[in-house]
């Protein structure tokens, strides 16, 4: 049987924040979610690596989960300057961020480290977000469920289940752009991502699929409803406590 998906609402952060900024907006998220007492869905936010501990320790108890961006996908070793998975679970995240589009671009990572990263999150105890999307130029192209499916079946590493794995998909031209696909866009391709899944993930009906580009509070209903929509991986909106919830009140 299909296991449920419990929405997750994630929040990354990426390059942004300073300590004092940073603990303000997580114990005013850590605030809404306690005070939205959900069981039904389930609010992330995933800081730069610095501020991960100190995120972790300052909203403690309130039911809000804390993850990394990234990490290495070694446990440790020479690697000046990475992350490693382990070292985020000993920071207190649950979760991390493995294959966005802005690791892809700046830091050239490949399908196989993407993969890579997603085994070393499962060796460390986090549960891996996988992040793919087409660029506009595959879009216009016509290649985005091809790409999406390349993307996949590169990225996600064998022995993935229901319970070990979430995806995100995020249209690079819609990442920090203000512009969103359509609602029938997104569910056609959610719903080819799914497909794919089935023959990768034993339990494919069960994974949650994110969408994430330019979710804000204003299109959250919208997009968080179309079909094979399991909830949102947000950027900018992030930064800010009321415009978060917002996203994790349309559930
Ligand atoms: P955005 O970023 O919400 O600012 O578009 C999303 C993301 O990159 O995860």
């Amino acid at each position: 049987m299909a296991r449920t998906r419990i929405p997750l609402i994630a929040g990354n952060w990426k390059m942004n924040g300073l300590k004092a900024d940073a603990i303000a907006l997580a114990k005013a998220v850590a605030e809404g979610v306690k005070q939205g007492g959900w069981k039904d869905r389930e609010v992330l936010v995933c800081p730069p690596a610095t501020l991960v501990m100190a995120v972790a320790d300052a909203v403690k108890g309130s039911g809000l989960l804390v993850g990394g961006e990234d990490c290495h996908a070694k446990a440790s070793g020479a690697h000046t300057g990475d992350i490693s998975a382990e070292m985020l679970k000993d920071a207190g995240a649950t979760h991390v961020i493995v294959g966005h589009s802005e690791r892809r671009t700046d830091h050239g990572e490949k399908d196989a480290t993407v993969r890579a990263k997603a085994e070393a999150a499962w060796r460390a105890g986090l549960l891996p977000i996988v992040c793919i999307g087409e660029t506009l130029a595959e879009r216009e192209a016509g290649k985005t469920l091809a790409v999406l499916e390349t993307q996949l079946k590169g990225s996600i590493p064998a022995g993935a289940t229901a319970a070990r794995l979430v995806v995100a998909y995020e249209p690079v031209w819609a990442i920090g752009t203000g512009k969103t696909p359509t609602t029938p866009e997104v569910a056609a391709a959610h719903a080819h991502i799914r497909k794919v899944l089935g023959g990768i993930v034993p339990d494919a009906a069960g994974v949650r699929l994110l969408y994430g580009g330019s979710v804000k509070g204003s299109n959250a209903v919208e997009l968080l409803a179309a079909g094979d929509v399991d909830g949102a991986l947000v950027g900018g909106a992030a930064l800010k406590a009321d415009e978060f919830l917002a996203i994790a009140k349309a559930v």
